[in-house]
C-alpha cells in the first residue's frame, strides 16, 4: 500500500515586488536578476500576514481539494524556517484554526528541502495505518528576515505557501521511492543570525550535484529509468540549478515545473506552489511519473520519485 497526494492548494500574497521596483532601492538590475536567476517577481507579505495566516488558506484549499474532512487529519506537519513565534509552532495554531480537533501537530525544519521532509514523514505514518491522512504545508514568510540591504540574497527570496493531504492511493500510485540527506558541516554557507546570510557560489555547487544526484537516485530507487520520467518539480531556487538537474534527466524544457519568474525562492513552499500551478495548467496527469527534489540550508536535501493520482 502506498502513500499518495489526495489534494493539494497553495497561497501567495497579493503584493508583488518587481525586479524594478527592487532596482530603485539597491544597487542591482532586472538583466542582472533575471539572468544570474530566472526571477522577474515575488510575493510580499503584509505586515499583519504571518506565516501561519499564509499556512492556513493553503491548508484550506488543500483539504477542500482532497475531499477530506479536518476531523480526520491525524497529523499536520508544517515546514517552515520563518514561524510566527518559536512556540506554540504553526502546525498547532493551525490545528486549532482549522478545527482539526483530532490531528497532532509539530513543524519541521529542513529549510527549503523541508516539504520533502514533510512528505516523508507523512507516508511513513500513512504506510503504517498509524494515521489516514496527513496534511503537510510548506510555508514562509522569508521577507521578515531578508537583509533588505544585501543584495546578494535580497533578490531571490519570496513569500508563500503551498499545501497537501497525504493518504493511502491505489495499487502502483503514490510515492514509490524517496531519499533524504543533510550534510551538517554546510551549515555555515546558508544560515539565519537575525537576518539570513548565505555564501551563493558555495550553495550553487553543492546544489547542481546534490539536485542531479538526488533525482537520480530515486528513478533507480523506484526500479525506473530517466526516460520513464514525465515531469520533473525542482525546488525553485535559481533557473540555472533548475536547469542542470534537467539536464542530467535529459528531460525536454516542457517537462521540467518553473514557477521562479513570479514568485522567487519560496523555500519550503516552492515544491508545493509549482505542483499546484502545474495541476491547474495540466502539466500533470494521473499516472505521470514526478520526480521532485529539493534542497537548503542544514545542508539539507530531500527527494521523491511519484506516480500521480489517487
Ligand atoms: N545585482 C547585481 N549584481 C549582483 C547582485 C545583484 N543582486 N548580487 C551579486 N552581484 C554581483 C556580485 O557583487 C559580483 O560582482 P563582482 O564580480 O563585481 O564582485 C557578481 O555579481 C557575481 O557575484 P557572485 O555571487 O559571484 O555570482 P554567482 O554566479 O555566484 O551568482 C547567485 C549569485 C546568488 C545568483 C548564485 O550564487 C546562486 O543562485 N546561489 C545559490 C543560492 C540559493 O539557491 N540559495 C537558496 C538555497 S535554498
Amino acid at each position: 500500500m502506498n502513500a499518495g497526494i489526495l489534494g493539494v492548494g497553495k497561497y501567495v500574497p497579493s503584493h508583488i515586488l518587481t525586479n524594478e521596483d527592487l532596482e530603485k532601492r539597491m544597487d542591482t538590475s532586472d538583466e542582472w536578476i533575471r539572468t544570474m536567476t530566472g526571477i522577474e517577481e515575488r510575493r510580499i507579505a503584509a505586515d499583519d500576514m504571518d506565516t501561519s495566516h499564509m499556512a492556513y488558506h493553503a491548508a484550506v484549499d488543500a483539504i477542500e481539494n482532497s475531499g477530506v474532512s479536518p476531523e480526520e487529519i491525524g497529523l499536520i506537519l508544517v515546514a517552515t524556517v520563518t514561524p510566527d513565534r518559536p512556540f506554540p509552532s504553526v502546525s498547532t495554531m493551525l490545528q486549532e484554526q482549522l478545527g482539526a480537533k483530532n490531528a497532532a501537530a509539530m513543524d519541521v525544519s529542513a529549510a527549503c528541502a523541508g516539504f520533502m521532509y514533510g512528505l516523508v514523514t507523512a507516508k511513513q505514518f500513512v504506510e503504517s495505518s498509524s494515521y489516514d491522512y496527513v496534511l503537510v504545508v510548506g510555508v514562509e514568510k522569508l521577507s521578515k528576515i531578508t537583509d533588505w540591504d544585501d543584495r546578494n540574497t535580497a533578490v531571490l527570496f519570496g513569500d508563500g505557501a503551498g499545501a497537501a493531504v497525504v493518504g493511502r492511493v491505489s495499487e502502483g500510485r503514490g510515492i514509490l521511492s524517496f531519499e533524504l540527506g543533510a550534510d551538517g558541516s554546510g551549515g555555515k554557507h546558508l544560515y539565519q543570525d537575525e537576518k539570513l546570510i548565505m555564501n551563493g557560489r558555495e550553495v550553487f555547487k553543492f546544489a547542481v550535484r546534490q539536485m542531479g544526484q538526488s533525482a537520480m537516485n530515486v528513478i533507480e530507487k523506484a526500479g525506473l529509468d530517466k526516460e520513464d520520467v514525465d515531469y520533473l518539480i525542482p525546488h525553485q531556487a535559481n533557473i540555472r540549478i533548475m536547469e542542470a538537474s534537467r539536464e542530467r534527466l535529459g528531460l525536454p524544457i516542457e517537462k521540467m515545473s518553473k514557477t521562479i519568474h513570479k514568485y522567487g525562492n519560496t523555500s519550503a513552499a516552492s515544491i508545493p506552489i509549482s505542483l499546484v500551478d502545474d495541476l491547474a495548467e495540466g502539466k500533470v496527469k494521473d499516472d505521470d511519473v514526478i520526480v521532485f527534489v529539493g534542497f537548503g540550508g542544514g545542508l539539507t536535501w530531500g527527494a521523491i520519485c511519484m506516480r500521480w493520482g489517487k
